[in-house]
């Protein structure tokens, strides 16, 4: 069920696109099937260009046979459909859960519009329940570790940072980075926190989202829902 309900906010999303888009391309299941939608479009003749969002975005891009270029090449594009794994009413959103949200966020800010497809459980009320994704450098981790924690003690928040790991060992990012994750359960002040992280030494990137989603389709048992500009 999940998975249809996210083909179908990605086949909205693709059904946005026109020719001469220059596009971000999401990171992530739900992306994923916005991808592939745009190969199927490219291989009937449909003209754009796409920036991955992480190094396995690109290679399915390459496979789907979409034309891709970089942010040096092409620092500016038109349009970002990616994933989340939370969105508020404000369409504020945390992302990071696949460990892409460094470059996704790079991409977002760098589009004039960012759609986020989602299926609508990913909808809530607060953000936080989802873990908080940071990425860190490698270099002082546990020193970095203990200023984050003071920083959530500082906004009242639970210090519960867990080193990400994958298959037995430390998960390492695209730009080969280290990623905490944040339990906070809720997030009250999203903007304060972000805030706060930014100016952490060591902290490279966090999830929190702010002021980067346009609009949002999200994929319910009742249809799809949109939020915001689409
Ligand atoms: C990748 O780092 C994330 O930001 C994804 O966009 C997010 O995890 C959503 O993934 P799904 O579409 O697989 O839920």
């Amino acid at each position: 069920m999940s998975d249809t309900l996210k083909r179908a906010a990605a086949e909205r999303a693709a059904a946005l696109v026109s020719d001469g888009m220059r596009l971000g391309l999401g990171t992530g299941s739900t992306a994923a099937h916005f991808v592939a939608a745009i190969g199927e479009r490219v291989r009937g003749g449909l003209k754009v260009i796409g920036v991955p969002t992480s190094e396995a975005t690109r290679q399915q891009a390459e496979r789907e046979g979409i034309p891709l270029t970089t942010l040096d090449e092409t620092p500016e594009l038109d349009l970002t459909v990616d994933g989340a794994d939370e969105l508020d009413g404000q369409l504020r959103l945390i992302k990071g859960g696949g460990g892409a949200h460094l470059r996704e966020k790079i991409v977002a800010a760098a589009s004039h519009r960012m759609i986020v497809i989602a299926d609508g459980s990913k909808h809530v009320e607060t953000l936080g329940r989802f873990p908080l994704p940071i990425e860190v450098v490698p270099f002082g981790l546990k020193a970095t570790e203990i200023a984050i924690a003071k920083v959530l003690k500082g906004s009242g928040l639970n210090p519960d940072l867990r080193l990400r790991a994958k298959d037995g060992n430390p998960f390492v990012t695209d730009s080969g980075n280290l990623i905490l994750d944040a339990h906070l359960g809720r997030i009250e002040k999203p903007d304060a926190l972000a805030a706060a992280l930014n100016a952490v030494p060591g902290v490279v990137e966090h999830g929190l989202f702010l002021g980067l989603a346009t609009g949002a389709i999200l994929a319910t048992g009742e249809g799809l829902v949109e939020l915001g500009q689409v």
